[in-house]
């Protein structure tokens, strides 16, 4: 199973007035925009008068629910008297002018010095006289709309107090945005950029829009997305319909329907809990709160009681959708400890309280949803599920190998998103994530993310310490890794 150029991002190509518009990873985009901003073109060049174009996509709440934002601003404030616009006033197009520019091209110092010396006292005349901005830099600065036909988008246009700068801005629902709808955005954007810099102006352009600088983000926040999550597919969908559920409260209430409250997720070590709780919380566009377990056990009498009372007293103050996670949760709230000894009987009382907040807290406060991991179920008090505490329970199995398959190629992708740059290739061509599916029998995403980052640790040193020149990473490199972690068999 090889497929030559694997887990590029995905190019869409399309032509628009003459430029050659490249997409890459549309979906990328639109998926990360929930998270955070994300800020696209800015490195672009333009065609006069347009200086500088920032194209962003971020989400945003509306009564009506969440919804994707496209903005553009195209910026065409220019320096207000370059040395060029200079000599051209002076030199006008009369002979002598035509003469003395010659003589300036060819790098004669004497015409260069006086045309400077009159241009300098000509810019100081200018700004006296208040000409030293373009006189009216935009045809019209009426506000009005663009429309794509294909899609049905609609960017409303806007101009600034100084009319240098031209928005664009235009909403999707969340639930309908498409790649298509950005395609449609940045086409809308070369539109107004020709209506200020001519009919022509495109042609023969390129533009590559792509998440840029941005993608590098994840490493250091914990921006992680459903998307990226491989195999569990049923999980994935569960979680995409909570979300639904969590962002459409009116449509609950109108059919006297209840959205679930609380999730408790299980499985072995390393297949993705965590992963999955986070994902769910960006899904929903809610904030999240992990508690740990040092947060609440307390060596001092009564003190875990009074912690885990103090985070559920917060909990029904959450003014924006929270989710709160009790992350392993069994160390927390499990039958392990009970035994006579103190802190057993500590664990015991946790559990007590923690079964009562639980009873009320999303009637008190429905911003609130809370996920509980465990890698061991049976330890879980029963009574917690069977009350309807936790009303979904959701099972995180090991991936199967079409699962090891998907999880191998979405981190590669992610990788390759975040470090790969013009001119650095970090995986070869031919990667076969099939044979390292198959190599990698029995192991989980965490065991999977462990032999990628010691083949780039590897690739670092190597890189280090020869200077650079040092090739992607091979098919047979990742399954050397593979081995290393199986270990001696
Ligand atoms: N199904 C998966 N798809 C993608 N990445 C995964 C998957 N499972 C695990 N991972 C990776 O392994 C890391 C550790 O998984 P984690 O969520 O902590 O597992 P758990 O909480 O079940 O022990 C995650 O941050 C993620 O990078
Ligand atoms: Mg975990």
């Amino acid at each position: 199973m090889t497929d030559a150029g694997f887990a590029r991002p995905k190019g869409e190509t399309f032509e628009y007035a003459g430029a050659t518009v490249e997409l890459l990873d549309a979906a990328t985009v639109l998926a990360a925009a929930r998270v955070n901003p994300v800020e696209l073109l800015r490195r672009a060049t333009w065609p006069e008068p347009v200086q500088r174009v920032d194209l962003t996509v971020s989400s945003a709440d509306r009564p009506g629910g969440p919804v994707h934002t496209f903005a553009a601003s195209i910026s065409t404030a220019e320096e207000p008297l370059s040395k060029e616009r200079i000599r051209k006033l002076v030199l006008g197009n009369d002979p002598v002018g035509l003469l003395l520019a010659k003589r300036i091209e060819a790098g004669d110092p004497i015409a260069t010095r006086i045309v400077d010396n009159i241009g300098a006292a000509a810019a100081a005349a200018y700004k006296k006289l208040g000409l030293d901005r373009p006189a009216q830099p935009m045809t019209s600065r009426e506000p009005g709309t663009l429309a794509d036909a294909v899609v049905g988008l609609q960017a409303e246009l806007t101009y600034d107090e100084t009319g240098t700068v031209v928005r664009l801005h235009a909403e999707v629902p969340r639930d309908d945005v498409t790649p298509a709808h950005l395609q449609a955005f940045v086409g809308l954007t070369l539109q107004a950029v020709i209506e200020l810099a001519g009919p022509e102006s495109l042609t023969g352009r390129r533009y590559v829009v792509s998440r840029e600088n941005v993608s590098k983000v994840p490493a250091t926040t914990q921006t992680v997305t459903l998307d990226m999550v491989g195999g569990l597919a049923d999980v994935v969908a569960e979680l995409r319909q909570i979300a639904v559920s969590f962002r459409h409260p009116e449509a609950m209430a109108r059919w006297g329907a209840r959205r679930p409250q609380g999730l408790l997720m299980y499985g072995p070590p390393g297949t993705g809990k965590t992963m999955l709780s986070r994902a769910l919380a960006n899904e929903i566009g809610a904030d999240f709160r992990e508690i740990r377990t040092p947060e609440i056990l307390d060596k001092w009498l009564g003190g875990s009681e009074r912690n885990i009372k103090q985070i559920f007293r917060d909990a029904r103050r959450y003014r924006v959708p929270t989710l709160m996670l009790f992350d392993e949760f069994d160390s927390i709230i499990s039958y392990a400890g009970s035994g006579g000894d103190a802190a057993s009987q500590a664990i015991n009382a946790v559990a007590g309280i923690f079964k009562q907040e639980m009873n009320d807290l999303i009637e008190a406060n429905p911003n609130v949803i809370v996920v509980a991991t465990t890698n061991f179920p049976h330890r879980v008090d029963d009574s917690l599920i069977r009350s309807g505490r936790f009303d979904v329970k959701i099972s995180v199995p090991k991936p199967d190998d079409a699962s090891r398959a998907e999880i191998f190629r979405k981190m590669i992708q992610g990788l390759i998103a975040a470090h790969e740059a013009p001119g650095f290739q970090m995986f070869a061509d031919d990667l076969d994530v099939g044979a390292l599916a198959t190599a990698s029998h029995g192991m989980t995403g965490a065991d999977i993310k462990e032999i990628l980052r010691r083949v780039q640790l590897k690739k670092a040193m190597q890189d280090a310490r020869t200077g650079g020149r040092v090739d992607p990473i091979t098919t047979d490199e990742l399954l050397g890794s593979v081995r290393e972690l199986l270990g001696p068999r």
